[in-house]
């Protein structure tokens, strides 16, 4: 993974200032563009990935009332599709996929053409689950427009639908060609979904940058405000550490990649719990990284301060910084009975100071003991 400025032929944003990051995964590297009022440049950017038969643009139905029009508008050379979605995860299931084969078939989609995902995670991972399916693969490209899926869900290839199950349960690594993030994009974004991304920040703070935790630490009001610097200056942090993770460790095999996990054990346990119309996702995850921690000074790793640091940001975005007891003591049954233990012991990413975290199995007996 490495982070340059433009290339020559990429000048034309003028002052702009683009960054590009290098997703390395040999044939499959890609490039995360990031700069504010990128969607205005969207057709030309893609002008350099070769010539599409067709393109379909995949959205939901908030998406295209802000951006539908200046997308398709940018795209309009490729006389694009549009599909919107209905909103929410509720979209996130094989009879979705299907429908959108039947539109790809519609619309003359082959394997030389684009699907060009304008949205959130939902939109971003049936986008790509199609996209790796139909015809047994076809290219696609990601238009992050939320905070999670610009600092996460739209980097690294994996793509999923839901079964009544469960959330995720079918999908597979499918990378996209590029990533283009505007992040002007952010400004249309409602309250709680800002708390959201900025929760999966400050994860990102704690696993891995030390540097980025303490920006956010002294600049967390022009943050919040969506200042054009801060906000850059925190995707492109972001995006750099999410991009050397995948490149390290692609489809989660040596269990590098599962640090990206961190606070997400108990998360996705308490979303499940209230049958994912409970707590949103990041209220779930804040609650999982104080748990984390928890288990983390139980086992002699970390000290109180490192809680109280992660509590201090936690709470400035508007996260929890406590959990309800009776409630994580259901998550954990459903933990096991899942069978997500081993051997009786859950793996947890855990964290020792801010920047390092590491992975072990902990013992029911622990869990108790912090319960
Ligand atoms: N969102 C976690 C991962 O991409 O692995």
């Amino acid at each position: 993974m490495s982070v340059t400025r433009l290339n020559t032929d990429d000048r034309q944003l003028k002052t702009k200032d683009m960054k590009t990051i290098k997703v390395k995964l040999g044939a499959r590297s890609y490039n995360i563009f990031i700069a504010s009022g990128l969607l205005k440049e969207l057709g030309r950017l893609l002008g350099n990935y070769g010539n599409f038969t067709k393109v379909l643009i995949l959205t939901d139905k908030n998406i295209e009332k802000f951006y539908g029009p200046i997308v398709a508008e940018n795209l309009s050379t490729y006389k694009p599709k549009v599909v919107a979605l209905e909103p929410g995860e509720g979209q996130k299931n094989l009879s979705t996929v299907e429908s959108l084969y039947h539109k790809f078939l519609e619309h003359g989609i082959d394997r030389k053409s684009l699907i060009v995902a304008v949205g959130g995670g939902v939109v971003g991972d049936i986008a790509g689950y199609a996209a790796a399916t139909f015809m047994r693969g076809i290219p696609y490209v990601q238009v992050p427009t939320t905070m999670v899926a610009q600092v996460d869900s739209s980097i690294g290839g994996k793509t999923a639908v839901n079964l009544p199950e469960g959330k995720n349960l079918v999908g597979c690594f499918y990378q996209p060609r590029a990533v283009f993030i505007d992040t002007e994009t952010l400004k249309t974004l409602p309250v709680g979904e800002v708390t959201e991304g900025m929760v999966e920040v400050i994860k990102y703070g704690v696993i891995r940058d030390p540097s980025l935790f303490s920006f956010l630490e002294e600049h967390l009001a022009g943050v919040l405000r969506l200042e054009q610097w801060h906000i850059e200056r925190l995707i492109t942090s972001c995006c750099k550490i999410k991009a050397w993770v995948v490149s390290k460790d692609e489809r989660e095999e040596t269990g590098f990649r599962s640090i990206l996990n961190y606070g997400h054990t108990l998360g996705h346990a308490l979303e499940a719990l209230g049958g994912y119309k409970g707590y949103r996702h990041g209220q779930a995850v804040a609650m999982g990284m104080i748990l984390a921690t928890k288990i983390a000074m139980r086992m002699g790793l970390a000290g109180e301060y490192l809680l109280g640091q992660q509590k201090g940001l936690l709470s400035r975005v508007g996260a929890p910084t406590d959990y309800n007891i009776e409630e994580v003591k259901q998550a954990f049954e459903l933990l096991y009975r899942d069978k997500k233990a081993i051997g009786g012991r859950l793996r947890f990413v855990l964290p020792v100071k801010i920047g390092k975290v590491i992975l072990r199995d902990v013992s029911p007996e622990v869990i108790k003991e912090i319960l």
